[in-house]
């Protein structure tokens, strides 16, 4: 039995279908909403010009919900510079596929933070702040882009220390007035994906909310443009413990596709607003990777 993802031209739904022996399908499921719209086929198949990806780029965060996001427009500049000085020296498509990857992803990220800042109203949240951590939180895996992979392991790049050391550096002139803690982004940038937060920072906690939220909704999209491949048999021990011990799995135990959807299923034990858990069950996400566990042939 293989599953294969047949059809996304559905207006909001992936549709898989599971395929026998015969190669016939024998069942159809659909979940998990799609996000990407047309923008997988552009990182696939577009014009990787930077003219090109930066009207692009420029698009994504002017539409789709995103339109009222009232994001510093000095850190959204610094941003589109960051990025591109990057883009410039990608030689090969991977390299430009990968940055592509996570500028989409920097938008889905506003996205979740916004859908759970609003959602949590017992905060009184900066929208600014909450706009800036969310979108320079991975500004640190650019440049890991052109090392090849986005892991930190692999690269022995650690992506959110880099992301903070650049922000630390940066005079952003802007967030004096608009009441902006510097020191918050700083920390929340550092701190989004580490193991653990045991820190009380609010937007620090936010931004590792979002970025699971993000990443989760995105998966079956982020894992159809190829950006990292993992082998689809076997599982690694340490990960199938920690997961049924309702630990995080750690970054060097993710071998196996297995191995990722066991990590990204225990990110649940380790949200910190109730809101973001809600979203992620009334989204069908959490059932998406069980089943995904489930054909991968692994018991949970
Ligand atoms: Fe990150």
């Amino acid at each position: 039995m293989r599953w294969v993802l047949t059809s996304i031209s559905k207006k909001y739904r992936f549709k898989y279908i599971k395929r026998g022996v015969s190669g016939l399908p024998c069942v159809i499921f659909e979940f998990v909403q799609k996000r990407y719209g047309n923008e997988s086929s552009f990182i696939l198949n577009g014009d990787k010009s930077i003219e090109a990806v930066k009207t692009w780029t420029n698009e994504l965060f002017s539409k789709k919900g995103v339109a009222d996001f009232s994001f510093p427009e000095e850190v959204y500049e610094w941003f589109l510079k960051v990025v591109f000085e990057v883009y410039e020296k990608a030689e090969n498509d991977l390299e430009k596929r990968m940055i592509m990857v996570k500028i989409i992803h920097t938008r889905e990220v506003m996205i979740a933070g916004v859908d759970i800042t609003s959602a949590e109203k017992n905060y009184k949240w900066n929208d600014f702040q909450v706009r800036t951590v969310c979108l320079l939180h991975d500004i640190g895996r650019f440049e890991q882009a052109l090392l090849g992979s986005y892991s930190d392991v692999k690269t022995n790049f650690d992506h959110a220390l880099a992301g903070a050391e650049m922000i630390k550096k940066h005079d952003f002139s802007e967030f004096a007035a608009l009441g902006i803690d510097k020191n918050s982004v700083v920390e929340s940038v550092r701190c989004h994906s580490a193991y653990s937060y045991p820190g009380e920072d609010v937007y620090a906690k936010l931004i590792r909310d979002a970025d699971k939220l993000a990443l989760l909704r995105c998966m079956p999209e982020i894992l159809a443009v190829k950006v990292e491949e993992y082998p689809t048999t076997g599982v690694t021990e340490a990960a199938l413990r920690a997961y049924k011990a309702g630990r995080m799995v750690r970054n060097e135990d993710i071998n196996t596709k297995a191995d990722l959807f066991l990590a990204w299923l225990g990110w649940q034990s380790d949200l910190n607003f109730s809101q973001t858990a809600k979203i992620l069950d009334k989204e069908g996400i959490k059932k998406w990777m069980e089943e995904e566990l489930a054909l991968l042939g692994v018991e949970i």
